[in-house]
Formats: C-alpha cells, structure tokens, sequence
C-alpha cells in the first residue's frame, strides 16, 4: 500500500505568497510531483491548514484542484482553517456530530482522519465527543488503523510550538494507549517541521509542509522561527507488518544524480571500474 501525506498547504489569494512562496502554486506543483512519481498511491491526505486564513474561495479552488485527479484525496482541517465555511463546500466530510471526521477503508486496514479544530486558536482540541467518536470507532475495527490529524499530540520541546499543540494531550494519549495495539502510526502535521517520535509505543511523524518550512530553533521564547528549506510531502509505503515513511523535498532545486551500481563488483575496490 502506497500513501501521500501532505500538510500545511495554506492556500491563499492567488499571488499572495508565505514565507516569499505562492502556496497555490506549491500545491500544484506537489500535486503535479505526486502524480508523476507516485501515479500508483493508494490515496493522498492532506492533514489539515488547507487555507491560510479559512475563506471561502481557498476551499473552493482547492475542491477544483483535487476534482479530477486520479488518486482519491482525503482532507482534515486544521487551525487556520475555518470548519463551517470549509463544510459549506465540502458538506459532504461532516460526521454525525459535525466534526470533519471519517473513517477510510484502505487496502491495509483502515484510515481514521481526525477534527482538531477549535474555535478563534491556533491550538488543537479533542473534546469528549470527539475522543466518543474515535473510542467507537477504534472498538469496531479490527485494525490496523492509521491515523491523520492535524496538531501534534506531543511536545516537541520549542516553546512557541508547544503552546498550540493539541490542548486535550492527556486525555489523547490515553485513548491512543488503550487502542494502541491497532494503531499502526500517527501522521500529523501543524509543525512545519519533519518530526517522528512515539506517544505510548505508537510511531508518528509529520513532514514541514508543501509551502514555507520552519526551523528547530530550540531557543525561540516566543516566536515560530521559519526556513527556506525545500518544500515537500510523505510517501507512505505500508503492509502488513511494517510501515515506511520518506519525505520527499521537491522543492529541492539541485542535480538528482544516478550513480554507482549495485553489483557485487563495484563493492571491491580493486576490481570496480570507474
Ligand atoms: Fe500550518
Ligand atoms: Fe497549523
């Protein structure tokens, strides 16, 4: 099974940029880098900041963007996003209680795709309906599940960072660690920043984003600290037993160079040719 994560398109104006970055065209340029290089995903995720100040329009250009590819793509949403004017366009990604929830059937097991939205923050919550909702649903399958949300679940030791992760951690945490043996991994994003670690034996990671990229700057007080590193995305490679996740830069502007072989000659020095 073959996944695509992306996360942090904050979608703007056209010709409004971030970070020196038109985000519309970033996203269409990781769409346009997917759909060469991985034309055989099983589905694409984008984990949430889909528009950078949650208008309207962002959410209808990107219901146009993502109308007509042949890769199925699935959407969370996060603090800059606004949930009723995203759901006025995409109606359709409500659950029962109004939270942009779902759950995907996928080749290995199942995805879950989690709401950590809340209102007039930059924070990440998951209330008690929510935490039901997950509850039910992780009772009910028999795994494994791969979970998408957008806020991170643990602290990544940066200050600013920290104080708008996801508020309800605890409470997350100890539904991660009762459902833990069926959840496989947890991919986040809000970061902007590549990170993996665990929360109760169970793996997660996020990749920094299709747009501006931050930096791990361990001594900011107060402030996100931003980069210019490449832009990019996570290919997910996922069986059975075992999960692998790449990030790929393709912002990256330098030479890709084939080199070497891998046949057994060329790992004895004295008999590879050059
Ligand atoms: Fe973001
Ligand atoms: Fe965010």
């Amino acid at each position: 099974m073959k996944l695509l994560q992306f996360t942090d398109i904050h979608l703007t104006r056209p010709g409004d940029t971030i970070g020196g970055r038109e985000p519309n065209d970033n996203f269409r340029k990781a769409l346009d880098h997917a759909l060469t290089h991985h034309s055989d995903a099983d589905g694409l995720v984008i984990t949430g900041d889909l528009s950078d100040w949650g208008d309207r329009e962002d959410y209808q250009r990107l219901k146009e963007m993502i109308s007509d590819l042949s890769i199925p793509v699935h959407l969370c949403i996060g603090n800059h996003d606004e949930r009723d004017t995203f759901l006025s366009v995409f109606p359709e990604l409500a659950d029962e209680n109004g939270f942009v929830q779902s759950v995907l059937e996928l080749p290995v097991g199942q995805a879950i795709l989690l709401d950590t939205w809340g209102p007039d923050t930059h924070a990440g919550f998951f209330c008690d309906v929510r935490r039901q909702w997950l509850d039910d649903r992780l009772s009910s399958s028999a795994g494994p599940v791969f979970v998408f949300m957008h806020h991170n679940p643990v602290p990544i030791g940066i200050a600013p960072m920290d104080k708008i992760m996801l508020q309800d951690a605890q409470e997350f945490g100890a539904l991660v660690k009762k459902h833990a043996s069926k959840i496989r991994h947890i991919f986040h994003g809000h970061c902007h920043l590549l990170l993996s670690g665990s929360l109760h034996g169970v793996p997660f990671s996020a990749p920094r984003g299709t747009n501006h990229a931050g930096w791990p700057d361990f001594g900011s007080e107060h402030n996100l600290s931003a980069s210019d590193l490449p832009e990019s995305y996570a290919v997910v490679l996922a069986d059975e037993t075992s999960v692998m996740v790449h990030l790929v830069e393709y912002g990256y502007q330098g030479e890709i160079r084939r080199e070497g072989s891998p046949d057994y000659a060329d790992w004895n020095r004295l008999t590879m040719v050059r």
